[in-house]
């Protein structure tokens, strides 16, 4: 996995050292910048899920964004295994039941909003009531919530880089303070080097 860019506007920093490289971490409480990886094989997206899989809390709600087949449920996938869901839960795309259920170390409940046309839909399903529970929401084709989407999240979006090819461009971008900081711990947890402009 290769870091492509982080913008950030750091106020403070912390350093430390590895065996393999100097982690720089901004500690700016405003930095909602986003963080941008480059995935050539889905074996490079399971280091990302497991780091997301880590700080994940009660209420979180992660958006999966991409188009057909750009790989959300197979992060969602990688996210619930790291997240303890046992191979005897299997973890398909709920396209027909727009919500399946798993236990893992938290409440996982994985969203296909794919057949859904738009914000009335996703509130006659009953699928907002979800985000009131205390586990963890991952939602594939998020845009068909409209305005109802919550204000706290982590949005992940997946870009092929060509039609064909394996190479996903991925793009996380935090919503609401404790994302913010989130996203430093899982892009500390990735080993990569965040960029400070003083
Ligand atoms: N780098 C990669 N990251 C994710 N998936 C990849 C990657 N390279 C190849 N793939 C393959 O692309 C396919 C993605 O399918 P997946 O069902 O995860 O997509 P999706 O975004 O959920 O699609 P849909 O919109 O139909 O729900 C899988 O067969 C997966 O193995
Ligand atoms: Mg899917």
């Amino acid at each position: 996995m290769v870091r492509l860019a982080r913008r950030d506007q750091g106020v403070g920093t912390s350093r430390r050292m590895t065996s393999t490289a100097t982690i720089e971490t901004t500690m700016s409480y405003s930095d909602t910048a986003p963080l941008t990886l480059r995935c050539s094989s889905t074996d490079e997206l399971r280091p990302l899920a497991e780091a997301v899989a880590e700080v994940l809390a009660p209420n979180d709600v992660l958006l999966l964004a991409g188009g057909l087949g750009a790989g959300k449920t197979t992060l969602a996938q990688m996210l619930a295994k790291a997240m303890g869901v046992g191979d005897d839960q299997y973890v398909s795309s709920p396209t027909f039941a727009l919500v399946h259920e798993h236990r893992g170390r938290l409440p996982f409940y994985h969203m296909d909003l794919y057949r859904l046309t738009g914000e009335e839909g996703v509130e006659l399903a009953g699928l907002l009531d979800y985000f009131d529970l205390p586990g963890v929401c991952v939602v594939e084709w998020p845009d068909r919530m409209g305005s109802l989407i919550p204000a706290e999240r982590l949005e992940i979006t997946l870009i092929p880089e060509t039609d064909a090819g394996l190479t996903r461009i991925v793009v996380l971008v935090p919503h609401g303070h404790s994302w913010c900081l989130r996203l430093n711990r899982i892009a500390s947890r990735l080993g990569l080097t965040t960029i400070v402009h003083p």
